[in-house]
Order: C-alpha cells, then structure tokens, then sequence
C-alpha cells in the first residue's frame, strides 16, 4: 500500500521527508508520538485543520495541541511566556508535557476553538520530531482515534477506523507511554493540571514547588458546567460495554467487590491486573500489567479497552490502581472510560 511507511524497525527517518511534504500541502497524516499515535495537519492552515475535526467526529469547541520541534515555532505561536511557564517547558520538553500558552494572531481560530490560548507540546518521539521538522511549520494534532473511542496506541488499533481519512500513515510500533500528554496552564503562578499523564503532579511540584490538580479529573462533569479544558467534558475511550470501575487501597477488599459484582450478571469481563487474575472465576480476563508497574498498566490500558466489546460481556469490571505518579492519568482515563460508574470501598 502506497500511502503506508512502516518505520517500525528503522531509523532512516529521511523518509519522513515525503511525509512532511503532505503536511506541508495540507494532507493528513496519522504518525506515533511518545505518547499516542496522532492525526497531524499543518497547524497554521485552516482548511488543513478541519480536515482534522471531520475526520475525527470532534466538536468544534474542543481545541487542537500544535506539536513543534524548535523553540523558533515556540515564538511563532506563543507570546508572552512567563518565567515559571518557561521553567516547566525546559524541564519537560522534549516530552509528553502539553503548556497551555497565550497565542499569536498567525494561529488559526479553528485551532484553538475560538481561544485565546494555545496547547503547545515539543514531543520526544524521533517520528514525531522529524516529522515536524521536515514539514516546517506546527503540526496540530489530536489523539488518533474516532472521537469518544480510546487513543490509539499502535496502527493495527486504528487502522480500520481512521485508514480511509488520512492521506498518509507511518507505523512506528507501540507507543512508549500509551497515555497522553500532561496539559497544565498556569494560572496566577501556580500550574493547574487539566489532563493528568506521565508527568505527575508530583514531578511539578518537584520542579516549581507548587502545582494544583483541576477537581474535574476524577469527577463527573455536567455539559453545561464551565471547565478549563473543554476535553475534560466529553464522553472518551469507553467501549460500547457497559463498564464499572472498582477500587480499594486494601487489595483483598478490592478482589471481593469485583467478585460480588461479576455474580450478578451472565457473561462478566474482568480486567485486572497480573497478580490478581486467578482470584476471578469467570470466562473472560483481561490481565492489564503488574501493579507493581504503573507504567506497564499506562501502556496497555487503551489496547485492553479495546479489545473488550469482541466479548460481548453484559458487564465489564475493571480493577483501578492508585492514584499516585502516573495512576493518576490511568484512573482519569478509567473513571470516563467508565463512564463514572466508579465504586471506592
Ligand atoms: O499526547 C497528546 O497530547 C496527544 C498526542 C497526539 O500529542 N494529543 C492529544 O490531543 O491528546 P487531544 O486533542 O486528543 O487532546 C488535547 C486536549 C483536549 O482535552 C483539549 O480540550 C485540550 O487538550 N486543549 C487543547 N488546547 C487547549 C486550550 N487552549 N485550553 C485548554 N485546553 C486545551
Ligand atoms: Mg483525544
């Protein structure tokens, strides 16, 4: 197939130089970050940049991260960037660390949904930065995936779905984080987390001293309710399943709320973590990692909520890990993936 590049077992990027031509001309490309595979369009091109939204299914008043490889873009589409702002960004770019900035005029509208604000992230991916290098100009991008469906973490997952949308696709293999990035905005000097990732409140607070966990990452939030982000409002990653989030500090409490819960239904899913998977005696398991590693359960938990509607279960329960480090971004992706049916005991 033509318009595929498979650069999973390579590293002559100077292949990507075709790719950042299509950006460059206003195609689409889905291509691998660090974090989540990403549907990219030259971000200063507004008609590029719808091309997102429709291939997506995503609501025009949810906006778009641009995704550079230099601090030359920064002041292109940036201004005003305050010292602490300027802190963090050294400290976590290259990486999955999104800054919501003050924006210039040369930022179309459809980027920022209107906003006078910009989500700006320098990932480390060598894709990705060569990617964006070679088209020479921002690459806004969402996360790869039908909108409300999880974010894609490796080509096969999303093939089917967004195949047929793009101009252009580069397989890099599995993403290394499989969540996505951090998004944080200062505000009155203080960084607000506004999406929880792989960089953790606890690794801001160790950089600037201070940090603040928006309320709504682990709670529920009405339509009409004023959020920072208005990501933070939609229906995301959840199967077709219905599905029940369970969670105790105390892992034997934990094992017996599940168990509970799986008796009342016909054909339960259970998806649990390696240590606990042969205390459930049904059917069907999916085992998401080892909880004693975080990041392993970070990387595979958007495959898993894939995989789950092929079973067919009347009910999915999924264990939740704590919420510490990067626990954090996987019980935020949970909790929606759940729909907020999340019982603590
Ligand atoms: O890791 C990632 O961030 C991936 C990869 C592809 O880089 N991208 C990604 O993009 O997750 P997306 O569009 O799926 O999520 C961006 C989030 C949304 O929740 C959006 O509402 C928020 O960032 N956002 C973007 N610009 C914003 C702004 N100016 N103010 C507040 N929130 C913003
Ligand atoms: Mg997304």
């Amino acid at each position: 197939m033509e318009k595929y590049l498979d650069l999973k077992n390579t590293i002559d990027y100077s292949k990507l130089k075709f790719a950042g031509e299509i950006i460059k001309n206003g195609g689409l490309v889905l291509f691998p970050t660090e974090t989540v595979y990403g549907i990219g369009a030259n971000g200063l091109d507004e008609n590029a940049v719808k091309k997102i939204y429709m291939a997506k299914g995503r609501k025009q008043d949810n906006p778009l991260i641009l995704h550079i490889s230099d601090f030359n873009m920064l002041s292109k589409i940036a201004k005003n960037i305050s010292e602490i702002e300027y802190t963090l960004i050294k400290a976590f770019w290259p990486g999955p660390f999104t800054i919501i900035l003050n924006r210039t005029d040369i930022v179309p509208d459809i980027v920022t949904a209107g906003l006078d604000t910009v989500g700006v992230r320098m990932p480390s991916g060598n894709i990705a930065k060569e990617l964006i290098s070679y088209a020479g100009v921002p690459i806004a991008a969402p996360s790869a995936n039908i909108s409300g469906r999880p974010s894609g973490t490796n080509i096969s997952d999303i093939f089917q779905e967004l195949s047929d949308k793009v101009d252009y696709i580069i397989d890099g293999g599995e993403c290394e984080v499989g969540l996505e990035s951090t998004v944080v905005r200062v505000i009155d000097g203080i960084p607000n987390i506004l999406r929880p990732g792989k960089i953790s409140p606890e690794d801001i607070q160790k950089t600037v001293g201070t940090v603040k966990v928006d309320d709504h990452i682990l709670k529920n939030i009405k339509m009409d309710e004023k959020v920072l982000s208005p990501g933070m409002k939609y229906r995301h990653y959840a199967p077709k399943s219905k599905c029940i989030l369970v969670y105790s500090p105390n892992n034997q409490k934990m094992i017996e709320k599940v168990r509970e819960i799986s008796k009342g239904y016909h054909n339960p899913l259970i998806i649990s973590c390696n240590e606990n998977a042969n205390c459930y005696d049904v059917r069907n398991k999916i085992m998401y990692g080892s909880k004693e590693n975080l990041r392993e359960i970070a990387q595979n938990i958007f495959k898993d909520l894939r995989k789950v509607d092929e079973f067919e279960p009347d009910i999915v329960i999924i264990e939740g890990v704590k919420s510490e480090g990067i626990g954090l971004a996987i019980m935020n992706r949970l909790i929606r993936a759940c729909e907020y049916h999340y019982i603590k005991v």
